[in-house]
């Protein structure tokens, strides 16, 4: 049967740009950068004094636990991955959830030392709360058998793997491009990818083939 352009899959596509993203993350973070000094040095002079060391295991945490989630996440989103491997989606759905619950409480550490202090801090910990808050309605929904409940919250879950590249993307166009200072434009990259990941989903919901 010929595919019509509404069953066409971008799935392939958007699989291979976020396999690339998490490379990069890896890469960036593991090897390239493994102390973070780049990052660290635009917190010259915030008040709270930052606990390097610990800050920097909590960090590959969050990083790795990040990937973790990204990945997992992709793989349920698999065409039809629920009805032909149900046990394995089950499984790297629990995989996905546990990943969040991490990449969160590791947030919550690193919240208060925030780039752009308090105000980043909340934005940070608003984050933490909706996360959460969208990832257990998901998982309640398919506890309920409410399969197309269930998709919709995962893919508000899943929107939000994407801060970390939005407030980069927005930051870059902030400091580099429209010349604000680095703070600034990490501040307003957050509360804009936070606007975007909570959007996002409820634009692409009406064509969730999109992904599948
Ligand atoms: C799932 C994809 C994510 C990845 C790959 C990721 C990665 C990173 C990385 C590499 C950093 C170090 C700083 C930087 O280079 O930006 C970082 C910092 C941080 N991330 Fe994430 N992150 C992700 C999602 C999240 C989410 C969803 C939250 C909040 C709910 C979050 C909260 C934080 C916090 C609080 C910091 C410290 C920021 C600072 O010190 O200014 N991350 N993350």
């Amino acid at each position: 049967m010929t595919r019509t352009r509404r069953q066409l899959s971008f799935y392939p596509l958007i699989a291979g740009l976020i396999a690339l993203y998490l490379l990069y993350a890896l890469v960036q973070n593991f090897i390239v950068d493994p102390g973070a000094d780049t990052f660290i040095h635009h917190k010259a002079g915030q008040t709270r004094e930052l606990q390097t060391k610990t800050w920097l295991t909590v960090l590959y945490l969050h990083v790795g636990f990040a990937c973790v989630a990204m990945a997992s996440g992709l793989l349920n989103f698999a065409a039809r991955s629920y009805e032909r491997h149900r046990r394995f989606h089950r499984l790297n759905g629990y995989i996905y959830i546990t990943s969040v619950f991490l990449v969160v409480l590791t947030s919550g550490y690193m919240a208060p030392y925030a780039t752009g202090g308090k105000i980043s801090s909340m934005g940070f910990n608003l984050l933490n709360i909706l996360w959460l808050v969208i990832t257990v309605t998901a998982l309640v929904h398919i506890r309920r058998k409410r399969i197309r409940q269930h998709r919709r919250w995962m893919i508000r879950s899943y929107a939000f793997c994407f801060t970390n590249l939005l407030i980069h993307l927005f930051t870059f166009v902030l400091h580099q491009l429209v010349d604000l200072p680095y703070i600034t434009s990490y501040t307003i990259g957050l509360y804009a990818a936070m606007v975007l990941v909570l959007l996002a989903p409820e634009v692409i919901e009406p064509s969730t083939n999109a992904l599948s």
